[in-house]
């Protein structure tokens, strides 16, 4: 179902009065209106109130945004929107895969065969669906790279040949303890040295450097105020402090001391009980675990998801068996990427929650801020302070994340955001509320935050501090569930099918400071459909605009970034998953412009720049799977033998894999100018 395109602007514009999701060219939000309207009528009057407010939104663009002197910060030629079973990107711009599920990471790997896979292989391979990227500088080889990479989960509909039963729909019949062994190591971690051959990045299978960590094969700690309570400790682990493994690493953050931040996102998923009748078994849910409290942390957290059947085959990952289990994941978790050997430490003092990411920051006192989302509708907001400040000691400064204040956010009608401190003692975190311990409050951080008033938002994502400007940019993907009556001014949207994107900006730049202000930067959805009251700079373009921003980073010259997660929600705007420039400063500032695109079924994650800005590296994941059987010419469900079904711009025997794609200027230069 390719969109039409449009040879010129006058007939897009026909086109688009009647077909407001399709492709036009390279018409902008401002021009239509123009086209439709005259520029004289909109901004008189009525049409000023009925399309302009809702394209321009008041406050939040400046009072001189017009189609004129809205020259975007970023000089590549926008892509065409669209979805195909290819990915594309911007005009002059040109793409290699680096890495795909399957590569091998040492010189021992063995081939890549999806027909024989077994854990063992993966270990020594590349993991599956690729999340945040984080690279470091490798001190005494200065033309390579260290990367590491999140495998955020598996899709053994796509993964496994033979299939016929569906486990996402929650029929694991075929799915035996060999093939959970598998899903176990092709999640977590990769780790792997990089170097540029003939101007292009590839991996370095001899480096010392290369690791994998699975949720399977490493033995990590825990340390902060709830390592060694009694919800953390296993009939395996009596001590609350040794953890095996690492899963759902959504995205991460990369410290300024040298180290990795992987963020446990969805780990409800992965826990087990043979009881649950359907994924919404409240009643289950309820009575799991021990004692009243771990019963409502239970419900809060969705436990026991079921979206997994690995504790149907390992008792740790059932909660009928293992109840304390589930409360040993949702941490941060950081690793020394150029120690292979090194423990990976979960910090507690950062919460447990669906974490999406954990973005730092060195404040100007020296202390080290964290920002993460809860990604889940109507979660919220979190920013961690470290106690102490960093140095130039390595080692002290790997103990930052162990002691701190966890904060939630607040977002204020009056446009302030407060930060309500999560400790124990503060307000109602005392006992006659049945909090107990500074333990308690983290490893129920949501009862925690709720408790203490904390705004529930659309799904928080990534939020990412911009060194440069002093502001926050947080994603908030989508939340279908908000009603009416449960609109504020952070999340003015009822049935908020395509998310927004708020903009906090601390005082002076103080990231600790107990109150910030916010704004909305952009609504999003189309433009062209009032019903949708979205909010874009005129000088977006039909291709520039988008739906549910997930993943962003921040550029060397303080621009935004923003990669999208629209799932099988995608025919809803008829474009595929993309990466984003969005002008945030200037009479720009609103306007999206479409740089990559994936292949339909795929969700575009966090890109990653080199030091140099010269390559941009993005993690594309589960390529064929979300909304696929929506794909006119390839509708279909599962797996990649059927010859009906197979993947049609993929070669006949593979099944369409996860991969990083390394992009760069043909003419070489920094990406967008
Ligand atoms: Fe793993 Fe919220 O994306
Ligand atoms: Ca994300
Ligand atoms: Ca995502």
């Amino acid at each position: 179902m390719n969109s039409p395109s449009f040879s010129n602007k006058a007939e897009a514009f026909e086109a688009s009065d009647d077909t407001p999701t399709h492709i036009v060219d390279t018409a902008t939000i401002g021009d239509v209106i123009q086209h439709r309207f005259g520029r004289r009528d909109v901004l008189k009057g009525a049409l000023a109130v009925t399309t302009v407010s809702y394209l321009m939104g008041g406050a939040a663009l400046p009072a001189s945004a017009t189609t004129e002197n809205t020259s975007s910060a970023f000089d590549f030629n926008e892509l065409q929107a669209g979805i195909d079973g290819n990915h594309h990107l911007a005009e002059g711009y040109e793409a290699d895969i680096l890495l795909r599920w399957g590569d091998g990471l040492f010189e021992d790997s063995e081939a890549f065969d999806p027909r024989s896979q077994t854990a063992a292989r993966q270990h020594r391979q590349f993991g599956y669906n690729n999340d945040y990227i984080g690279i470091f500088k490798i001190a005494d080889r200065p033309d390579n790279l260290l990367m590491c990479v999140n495998h955020e989960y598996t899709n053994p509909e796509v993964m496994f040949p033979g299939l016929t039963a569906s486990p996402k729909d929650n029929d694991f019949s075929e799915i035996n303890a060999q093939l959970v062994e598998v899903e176990m190591a092709a999640h977590g971690v990769s780790i792997v040295e990089l170097e540029q051959r003939d101007g292009k990045w590839r991996a370095v299978p001899a480096s010392a450097f290369n690791r994998r960590i699975s949720a399977s094969n490493t033995e990590m700690s825990a340390d902060g105020p709830a390592a060694g309570h009694r919800r953390l400790q296993t009939s395996a682990d009596p001590s609350g402090k040794r953890i095996v493994g690492t899963l759902n690493n959504c995205a991460g953050g990369v410290t300024p001391w040298g180290t990795y931040l992987t963020a446990e996102e969805n780990f409800h998923g992965y826990f087990w009980t043979d009881e649950m009748v359907d994924k919404d078994d409240k009643q289950v849910r309820r009575k799991k675990g021990l004692g009243d409290d771990q019963a409502d942390s239970y419900a809060r957290y969705g436990l026991p998801g079921n979206w997994y059947n690995w504790g149907a085959h390992q008792s740790r990952f059932n909660v009928d068996k293992e109840p304390n289990e589930a409360n040993r994941f949702g941490w941060v978790v950081e690793i020394d990427p150029f120690d292979p050997s090194s423990t990976p430490v979960k910090h507690t003092a950062l919460g447990r929650f669906a974490h999406e990411g954990c973005e730092c920051i060195v404040n100007a006192d020296g202390r080290t801020v964290v920002y993460s989302g809860d990604d889940a509708r109507f979660e919220y907001v979190y920013r961690f302070i470290s106690a102490n400040q960093i140095s130039a000691d390595r080692e002290a400064n790997m103990a930052l994340l162990s002691e701190g204040t966890l904060s939630v956010a607040r977002f204020n009608a009056n446009g302030t955001v407060d930060w309500l401190p999560l400790v124990y003692g503060n307000g109602p975190l005392v006992p006659q509320n049945g909090w107990e311990s500074q333990a308690q409050v983290l490893i129920d951080a949501r009862l925690a935050a709720k408790a203490l008033g904390a705004t529930p938002m659309d799904r928080p994502e990534d939020v990412q501090p911009n060194e440069q400007t002093g502001k926050v940019y947080v994603m908030l993907t989508n939340n279908n569930k908000r009603k009416k009556d449960q609109i504020d001014n952070a999340n003015p949207r009822a049935d908020n099918l395509f998310g927004h994107i708020i903009e906090m900006t601390t005082p002076g730049g103080d990231h600790s400071a107990d109150q910030f202000t916010w704004q909305i930067l952009i609504k999003c959805g189309d433009p062209m459909v009032a019903d949708v009251g979205s909010l874009w700079n005129p000088a977006t373009s039909a291709d520039g605009w988008f739906g549910s921003p997930d993943n962003c980073t921040i550029d060397n010259q303080g621009r935004l970034w923003v990669a999208t997660d629209q799932g099988k929600n995608w025919p809803k705007t008829g474009k595929a998953d993309g990466l984003y420039a969005v002008d945030t400063e200037g009479a720009a500032r609103g306007t999206a412009k479409l740089f990559f695109r994936v292949p339909v079924g795929a969700e575009m994650c966090g890109p990653c720049f080199t030091p140099d800005f010269e390559t941009v590296f993005l993690p594309v994941q589960h390529p064929g799977t979300d909304g696929t059987k929506e794909f006119e010419g390839f509708e279909r469900e599962s797996t990649f033998e059927d010859p009906a079904t197979r993947w049609p711009d993929f070669s006949n025997d593979m099944p369409p894999r996860p991969s990083i794609v390394a992009t760069r200027k043909k003419a070489g230069g920094r990406i967008g100018g």
